[in-house]
């Protein structure tokens, strides 16, 4: 269904700390201005046709040094809209110059370098997120999100050997399938629901040519060829983790 308008509040506040009016409904919080400790965001979400839902992220918000990082503890399986943390870096004078030089400096650098590499894969992979919505004034430095980027990227890899080896024979290395028979994994709109998408891999479609994977694969890597499917040919449905496949086992 349409998503006509995402209202985003966060803790106990009143009004509205963002509202997302346009596709992709991309959310990027920078935790820098926020307090440290367990923060929520509930996200109402409008539809088309005048149904609402809502959504609740739960994310902490910790102090390294002179960075800091929100680290996202649950987020709903399904949601139309995409939190994103970014890593930010207090620009505060520090206290010893020296540690600045030798310490933040050089991390600096390389938060940005990091972010700088990260950011320019996402932009080839996908068009820019128009909505992005920035939650302070404070430079940010797009860095990976503790779970996904970095873990995500090298899941990719052997995510798609996985694919390969496990099931091209059926849905073909172009994602493309044999429809009817076998279905198209490229564009393929169910894939959105991740946990059917993680069922089906583990457990197979009973009665149908869909074989079960639980016993070959690890938790690892099912998350892994699952993300592979989920962003491979174009595809833009998200990731999975370890801990969510194990849970559905
Ligand atoms: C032997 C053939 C075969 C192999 C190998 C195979 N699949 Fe499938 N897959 C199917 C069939 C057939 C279906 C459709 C089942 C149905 O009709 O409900 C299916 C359905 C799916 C679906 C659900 C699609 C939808 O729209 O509901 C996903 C996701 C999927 N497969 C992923 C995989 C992944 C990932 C692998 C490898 C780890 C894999 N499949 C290996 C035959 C196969």
């Amino acid at each position: 269904m349409d998503v006509a308008r995402v209202e985003v509040y966060l803790d106990d506040q009143e009004k509205p700390f963002a509202i997302l009016d346009k596709p992709p409904f991309v959310l990027e919080l920078d935790p820098s201005t926020l307090a440290e400790g367990t923060h929520y965001i509930i996200a109402v979400v409008h539809y088309a046709d005048g149904s609402v839902d809502h959504h609740e992220y739960v994310f902490e918000v910790r102090r390294k040094g002179p960075v800091f990082v929100g680290h996202i503890a649950s987020a709903p399986v399904m949601s139309p809209i995409e939190l994103k943390m970014v890593d930010s870096v207090e620009l505060e004078a520090p206290a010893k110059p020296d540690l600045f030089k030798h310490a933040v400096l050089p991390l600096l650098l390389f938060l940005l370098l990091a972010g700088t590499a990260l950011w320019l894969a996402r932009v080839g992979e996908k068009p820019v997120p128009g909505g992005v919505l920035a939650a302070g004034g404070k430079v940010e430095v797009p860095a990976a999100p503790a779970a996904g980027g970095g873990a995500a990227a090298a899941g990719l890899a052997d995510g798609k050997a996985l694919y390969e080896k496990h099931c091209a024979s059926c849905h073909l290395a172009s994602g493309q399938g044999m429809p009817p028979t076998f279905p198209a994994l490229a564009g393929n709109e169910n894939l959105a629901d991740h946990e059917m998408v993680v069922k089906t891999v583990l457990h197979g479609r009973p009665g149908t040519a869909m074989p079960p994977f639980g016993n070959q694969l690890s938790d690892e890597e099912v998350a892994a060829v699952v993300n592979y499917i989920l962003n491979a040919w174009g595809n833009n449905y998200g990731t999975v983790d370890p801990e969510f496949v194990a849970k559905l086992r």
